[in-house]
């Protein structure tokens, strides 16, 4: 469960691999078909792959796609090394013309290092090359935090601050901006993570609501966790790695479900459930991890696990195929409530629903 793949790139929320391990084991048998219809850095789908299983992935948000579609088919280590290595001799600084790029990202990568990074983001053909989208995921990996192995000022966290706290940071450090050589520290993630499943998958960048690539009962298993009431904006958080698609973190969140509304969350849910079932194969089961969540103003705390179970999973005709299972999280590493507590509104308690459709 520590394969070193599954840490390529950080993600908000992301759960640990032992979850999809324990019920991918208990509920899926080998060359069985895995969905997480919300797959954020993949951990499903890699599991499922490492597990023999099929596993299929799907995510609104582009830079949850590329990770999952990275771990769903690994290339050769030997494609990878002579595709980087290609790119570097075809890599000519004084072609590459960074006035354009925005000064937030400016202002976090040196010149030498940003023109690397604008070549690769012109010339990498993802989603089209398997090779590519590794090497995608991987520049992502590596693209902001506090060590020599990423290509940012020294940053503290691995999602992205708001643009203003970066650079206040900035100046009350007296930071500085390193010239990394990005083909060496993409060699040096290669192999720290490289690792390839024996079985392949697949990714898909759908709304969870209508997931037209998957076909009618073609799923054995699903494990996921959906976003909760109002704790994340994916996209708002992760606005540096967004530059290399092209978006800024609102165009991204546009296309996310994000409210307060218990109302707009159990219409969501029901909505999202429905497809579920739809490719739900008969029999099949659908693991959710679902936090409780405290209410901004008033403190007080809904178990939205059991709000999604009787008002939405229920009245779909689906059944509780075991209690709903607490898993109560004692340190604080969730990355929601690392602002205290006024931002972010997870709580320590985790729930898990198996339901069968
Ligand atoms: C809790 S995270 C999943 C994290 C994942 N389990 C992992 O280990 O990385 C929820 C995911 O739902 C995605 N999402 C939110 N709204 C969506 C929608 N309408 N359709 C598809 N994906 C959506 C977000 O981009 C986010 O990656």
């Amino acid at each position: 469960m520590n394969n070193p793949l599954h840490t390529m790139c950080s993600y908000m929320a992301m759960f640990p691999p032992s979850v999809p391990h324990y019920y991918i084991e208990r509920y899926s048998k080998e060359n069985d078909i895995v969905l997480d219809p919300f797959s954020g850095r993949g951990t499903t789908v890699l599991e499922a792959c490492l597990m023999n299983r099929k596993g299929i992935g799907n995510d609104k948000n582009p830079l949850a796609y590329v990770l999952t579609k990275a771990k769903s088919n690994v290339p050769h280590r030997g494609r990878v090394v002579s595709r980087i290595k290609k790119l570097e001799s075809k890599f000519n600084p004084s072609t590459i013309n960074i006035d354009n790029e925005p000064e937030n990202i400016k202002m976090i990568f040196s010149d030498y290092t940003l023109k690397q990074m604008v070549f690769l983001r012109d010339n990498l053909k993802w989603p089209s090359s398997n090779v590519d989208t590794f090497i995608s995921a991987m520049l992502l990996g590596v693209l902001h935090g506090k060590s020599e192995g990423y290509l940012s000022i020294s940053m503290p966290n691995t999602f992205s601050m708001a643009p203003n706290y970066v650079k206040n940071f900035i100046k009350s450090h007296n930071l500085k901006k390193p010239d990394r050589h990005v083909f060496e520290l993409l060699n040096n993630k290669l192999k720290r993570c490289y690792q390839k499943p024996n079985k392949k998958g697949k990714a898909y960048h759908q709304d969870v609501r209508n997931m037209t690539k998957l076909k009618d009962s073609s799923v054995n298993l699903i494990v996921t966790s959906p976003p909760y009431t109002r704790v994340i904006r994916y996209g708002q958080f992760n606005w540096i790695r967004l530059w290399f698609f092209g978006k800024t973190g609102k165009e991204v969140d546009k296309k996310l479900f994000f409210s307060q509304s218990m109302n707009k969350y159990c219409v969501f849910m029901t909505e999202t459930l429905k497809e579920m079932k739809r490719v739900l194969s008969p029999n099949g089961k659908a693991v959710i991890v679902i936090g409780d969540v405290k209410d901004r103003t008033s403190d007080k705390v809904f178990n939205l696990a059991e709000e999604v179970w009787q008002r939405c999973a229920k009245p779909l005709g689906f059944k509780l195929v075991e209690p709903i299972k607490a898993d109560v999280i004692n340190d604080n590493t969730k990355v929601s409530k690392i602002w205290g507590k006024k931002k972010g509104n997870a709580t320590k308690i985790d729930r898990i629903l198996v339901l069968e459709a």
